[in-house]
């Protein structure tokens, strides 16, 4: 049913499309299918759905109801009648079968990080619908992620992205436009892709750098995600917010249930639009003199976070074995810590001067971007962290 709603325009001969002044406004007629409002009643409930950002049906889904009856001027009636037409109009069954839940899943696209190695440990990248947490020290690479990440769902299909949209939510101050055409033009070029084929208007950022600011952001958000089909949401840091705004540890309960908020928010968001949303996270020392190897450095947002990402990644500088055999002196490591459904599972990428790329592409990367004139970063110095060995084997 959720198709009939969003293919109601293809219905429209090309002919007639152009001609069309007025889109057509699906919420409008989502809203006029329910039989117990008054047309004066619905006008006024698709204006406050239109100032909460929700320009179409599928919008609801990341309100909860007692959310609904918040708004102004809808009632705990009317919430629940357009909970209700949401669910027959666009849910379909409740309950389905392993063989419907698997197809649901296989569905899911799969948004490529630019490292072959990370994508196979991701089995095909970054999947849609899911919560993925970057962490790691500074300079691990996290943001270097999110570049290749956004690049890799702008493409278009036939390029092996998604041609979908990408919202970046830039809470450090850390986001550079520059840095993003960087990576952008280096697959424009391997790719010999015409520069009008890629949508860079479906990429938006937003600088938020108080909590107030995200969470406006992610009201405002529904009006863009159906307009240029978002499929990847970026919070690139989801801690450091919350760090500047609660300090200290007696304001660490009421830190975790604003947390809790902000997610349960980007939960409904990411179930209603099927996106992925990728957040990165700082790390620090586990204060517990007994802790192992592998959790001696811990991702901070305590068991709120660790509840809500579907997979974490551990980001680090690899050995110096490593990036001497690969002639890498920017790689590092990426260890899935925690995943339902994928294994722990350590692999290695570089950050070259067009964004993540393999260790073994590193040295060609620096190649092409002296014969085409780039600036590099100078490599790493040598390494100050102490290297945490753990037993998972580095592969090789
Ligand atoms: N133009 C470039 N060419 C080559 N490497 C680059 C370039 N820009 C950044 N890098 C690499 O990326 C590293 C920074 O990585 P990144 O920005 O992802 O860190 P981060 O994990 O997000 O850190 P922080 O926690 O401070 O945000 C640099 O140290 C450098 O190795
Ligand atoms: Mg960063």
């Amino acid at each position: 049913m959720a198709d009939n709603i969003e293919n109601s325009e293809e219905s429209i001969p090309t002919s007639t499309k152009k001609k069309t002044t007025k889109k057509a406004d699906s919420l409008q007629e989502f809203l006029d299918g329910i039989k117990g409002l008054s047309d004066s009643m619905k006008k006024r409930v698709h204006k406050v759905l239109n100032t909460e950002g929700i320009v179409d049906p599928r919008g609801i889904k990341s309100f909860t109801q007692k959310q609904l009856q918040q708004l102004p001027g809808i009632t705990d009636v009317t919430a629940c009648l357009l909970l209700d037409q949401f669910k027959t109009k666009t849910e379909g069954k409740i309950f389905l079968s392993l063989e419907e839940r698997e197809e649901l899943e296989t569905v899911r696209s799969k948004i490529k990080t630019g490292a072959k190695a990370l994508d196979d440990l991701l089995q095909g990248g970054v999947p849609t619908g899911t919560f993925v947490e970057l962490y790691g020290a500074p300079q691990s690479g996290k943001t270097q992620i999110c570049y290749t990440l956004s690049v890799n769902c702008l493409l278009p299909e036939e390029y092996g992205g998604l041609g979908a949209g990408v919202v970046w939510l830039d809470t450090e101050g850390s986001f550079n436009s520059q840095r993003m055409k960087q990576v952008l033009s280096y697959y424009q070029y391997t790719h010999n892709i015409p520069e009008k084929q890629i949508n860079t208007d479906k990429f938006m950022v937003a600088s938020t750098r108080s909590l107030d600011q995200i969470e406006l952001a992610l009201k405002e958000v529904g009006r863009f995600i159906p307009q240029n089909d978002v499929k990847l949401l970026i919070v690139d840091s989801l801690m450091d917010p919350f760090r500047a705004e609660y300090g200290g540890l007696g304001q660490l309960a009421d830190r975790q249930k604003h947390l809790n908020r902000v997610l349960h928010l980007l939960m409904r968001i990411a179930s209603a639009w099927d996106l992925a949303v990728v957040y990165t996270n700082q790390v620090q020392a586990n204060p517990d003199p007994f802790s192992t190897a592998m959790d001696k450095i811990l991702p901070i947002g305590g068991f709120v976070l660790g509840h809500a990402s579907d997979i974490r990644i551990w980001l680090r500088r690899a050995t110096s074995k490593i990036r001497k055999e690969h002639d890498a002196p920017n790689a590092r490591r990426a260890l899935i810590t925690d995943c339902g459904w994928l294994p722990m599972q350590e692999t290695h990428f570089s950050l070259g001067p067009f964004g993540i790329c393999d260790v073994d592409e590193e040295a060609n990367h620096r190649k092409l971007a002296l014969d085409i004139g780039y600036t590099l970063d100078a490599p790493d110095k040598e390494e100050k962290e102490e290297e945490i060995k753990t037993e998972f084997a580095s592969l090789e």
